[in-house]
């Protein structure tokens, strides 16, 4: 998998320990992608690809917030390099990729955003470092589960993508608002994402 360029965020030891984590994944789940994982890939391929426009939409509606531009558009870049590697599989296994459809899980996420201007981007930057962070957790558990060592590898370091992206998500909205109001509304949003995993049907998809 190629090189990008996105700056590491490494996120300090007590900022880390203050952000609730994520429940694991219910078991069903890599069963479920395992057991149809071309299924998966094409989902996969469009969840890259929506990465990437959402990244272009923060630009869009930032630009001026220089720094958020700035990360914005090498995250967009990233998650595009992400799809054309997934984009690729797809091709080698010569299945079809599949027509763009609404993600359940994001949609609810989304609902969780306050429309007040005060808390509308330390909102939308949350939401964007939890779904990283379950992204990361599911191609991690794919990395482990997968049984060809190729895939392994090639979502080891999505994996490993995704982590630098969260991070990268939760620096950002601690620029912007603080510490402290970024630690209480993470830890908020990623009870209610808990809750949303544990209610939402298992498919073989990213979420
Ligand atoms: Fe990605
Ligand atoms: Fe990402």
């Amino acid at each position: 998998m190629a090189e990008y360029h996105l700056q590491p965020v490494v996120l300090q030891g007590t900022e880390a320990v203050a952000l609730t984590p994520l429940n694991a994944s219910p078991r069903e789940w890599i069963t479920c992608v395992l057991a149809d994982f071309d299924a998966f890939l094409q989902d996969h391929a469009s969840a890259e690809k929506k990465a990437s426009g959402m990244a272009l939409s923060m630009v869009s509606h930032y630009p001026d917030k220089p720094a958020l531009v700035r990360a914005m558009v090498d995250l967009a870049v990233e998650e595009l390099n992400h799809y054309k590697e997934v984009m690729r599989l797809l091709m080698a296994k010569q299945i079809t990729p599949a027509a763009d459809r609404k993600d359940p899980y994001v949609t609810r996420l989304n609902k969780l955003v306050r429309k007040d201007a005060a808390f509308f981007l330390l909102d939308r930057l949350l939401i964007g470092a939890i779904v990283e962070r379950r992204g990361a957790e599911r191609f991690a558990l794919i990395a482990k589960h997968v049984a060809d060592p190729e895939l392994q590898k090639f979502y080891a370091a999505i994996a490993k993508s995704e982590e630098r992206h969260w991070h990268l998500f939760v620096q950002l909205a601690t620029d912007l608002c603080g510490h402290l109001p970024v630690n209480c509304r993470f830890c908020e949003l990623a009870d209610l994402e808990n809750a949303l995993v544990a209610d939402l049907p298992v498919r073989p998809a990213l979420h």
